[in-house]
């Protein structure tokens, strides 16, 4: 019998429900669903009911009211493959076991004082950057391809101790480590049928090639993470200055007791989050800061002007992280950026474990939830232009001063217990990348290009990146 007191729902095709409904660009489909049907609705995608939240109200009873009822996770088939069955923090079901592992990775991998002692990495990384463009420039440059090197090479130094960058593993097969990644995210992001048809999606995903696909990126990041333990387990190794995160993991592996939480699995699973959790997501957010900076004339210039008085007219090889932490305007860039372009468009989906009701409708247990950061980050009711880009709408407000969660109009890194924990690493390198860039250059557009060109397409993986490349010409600037 129907339940009345369901949220309101579009109408659905029988077998598919709503899955037809989600097109290409999930959020904004959903954006404009809610527009209609209001900030809470229930879809039903495929066999799953999924409820879609879209105003800061909804959010706050999702995530802090009903937090603990509401931070599982559903199991899905691409995350299952590539996290070794859920062994990992982000997919991982709300267990005794994702508390600890979380717990043990926010204290050893993403506290404030891990974050700092990776800052020479930073420098070392950003440093060849900005070489590197100084050889291009005058000429244009693929800024989308250099910044996901970038922090690749970033993400990987911190990980694994150094740059596994165009190097070939699994006995010289054609495993790169930046293709390989590429694969694993498309895998993450992919729709699986299975996972809105239980029972009978394996099969279309056998018949299209899915889960071979799948198999065969396990086994290639199976084989890198190999390597890379081994190499960390050769006892001729050069006690490192600095331990990396497998340093870490291995050392927590090594002095746990006999019942221990840890094996070599749940490293390789770990590293999964790093790899396919922070490089992505952090390379789009540059990338889409830089496109609304060069539509923006004016908020450049603002923006230049803050970093280049900050370091003075010594010619600096860097910008120095502790310089960037003070920048006022740097950091409400930043929140402008997330507010329009938040990368997790739809956070992780959580799961409802108990019956509960959110704006006062019922919610079963299994329902899948999707939070649309994307449509509350633009909603009219909560910003005043809200298409704008306008860093200065942060300049006396509370709001989202420091990402902690608390503020459900701007949440691009979520909220509650399943907030993200890259957060510290993610701003130091937002601001130490953005404001070297453009203490550096000044930047212009390709020949015969207008502003109006800058494409603001969007192409939906694991995250929302910019459709065509971002490609600039970059002047280098003498203080
Ligand atoms: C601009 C950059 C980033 C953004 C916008 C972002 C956003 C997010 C979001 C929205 C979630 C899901 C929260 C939820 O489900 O409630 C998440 C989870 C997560 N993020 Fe990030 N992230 C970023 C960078 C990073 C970095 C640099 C790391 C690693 C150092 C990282 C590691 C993780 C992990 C491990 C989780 C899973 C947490 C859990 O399920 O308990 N993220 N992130």
């Amino acid at each position: 019998m129907k339940n009345h007191n369901q949220p309101p729902s579009p109408p659905q095709l029988p077998i598919i429900g709503n899955l037809h409904q989600l097109g290409k660009l999930p959020h904004r489909s959903l954006q404009k669903l809610s527009q209609k049907y209001g900030p809470i609705m229930l879809l039903q995608l495929g066999k799953v009911p999924t409820l879609v939240i879209s105003s800061p109200e909804m959010a706050k009873q999702v995530l802090k009211t009903h937090d603990l009822e509401c931070c599982s996770r559903p199991l899905t088939q691409g995350p299952r493959r590539l996290s070794y069955n859920f062994l990992d923090i982000a997919f991982s079901p709300y267990s005794d076991y994702w508390k600890e592992i979380r717990k043990i990775c926010v204290l050893e991998l993403f506290s404030s004082k891990r974050v700092k002692s990776f800052a020479s990495v930073r420098e070392e990384s950003v440093a060849s950057f900005i070489d590197l463009i100084s050889q291009t420039s005058p000429n244009p440059v693929n800024l989308s391809e250099k910044m996901y090197y970038l922090l690749d090479c970033i993400i990987c130094k911190i990980a694994c101790g150094r740059s596994y960058q165009g190097k070939q593993f699994q006995n010289g097969s054609d495993s790169k480590l930046d293709k390989v990644i590429q694969e694993g995210i498309a895998m993450l992001g992919s729709f699986s049928a299975a996972d809105f048809f239980p029972y009978v999606g394996w099969i279309v995903d056998v018949f299209t090639g899915l889960h071979a696909r799948r198999e065969k990126c396990f086994h290639q990041f199976d084989g890198f993470y190999q390597m890379v333990i081994d190499e960390h387990l050769n006892p001729h190794r050069p006690v490192p200055e600095n331990e990396d995160t497998v340093d870490s993991l291995l050392r927590l592996l090594k002095n746990q007791s006999d019942e221990g939480l840890l094996t070599q699995d749940h490293i390789k699973a770990i590293l999964k989050d790093l790899f396919l959790g922070a490089i992505d997501t952090t390379s789009d957010t540059l990338l889409w800061a830089m496109t609304e900076l060069m539509k923006n004339p004016r908020v450049i210039k603002k923006l230049q002007a803050e970093i280049r008085s900050s370091v003075g007219n010594i010619n600096k090889p860097l910008v120095e992280e502790t310089v960037c932490e003070n920048l006022k305007y740097l950091k409400m860039v930043f929140k402008e950026t997330l507010r329009l372009h938040p990368p997790v468009v739809l956070m992780i989906p959580h799961l409802a474990q108990k019956h509960i009701q959110i704006g006062g409708y019922d919610v079963y247990p299994n329902t899948r939830i999707q939070v649309n950061v994307f449509a509350i980050g633009r909603d009219p009711e909560i910003w005043k232009n809200p298409e704008e880009f306008y860093p200065e709408r942060f300049e006396n407000e509370a709001i989202g001063i420091d990402f902690g969660g608390q503020y459900f109009e701007l949440l691009p890194f979520g909220s509650g217990r399943r907030i993200c924990p890259g957060i510290k690493l993610a701003t130091a390198a937002f601001e130490f990348v953005l404001a070297n860039l453009l203490y550096h250059f000044d930047w212009k557009l390709p020949d015969g290009m207008e502003t109006e060109d800058l494409s603001m397409e969007e192409e939906l993986g694991l995250t929302v990146h910019k459709k065509i490349p971002l490609c600039l010409v970059p002047i280098k600037y003498n203080p």
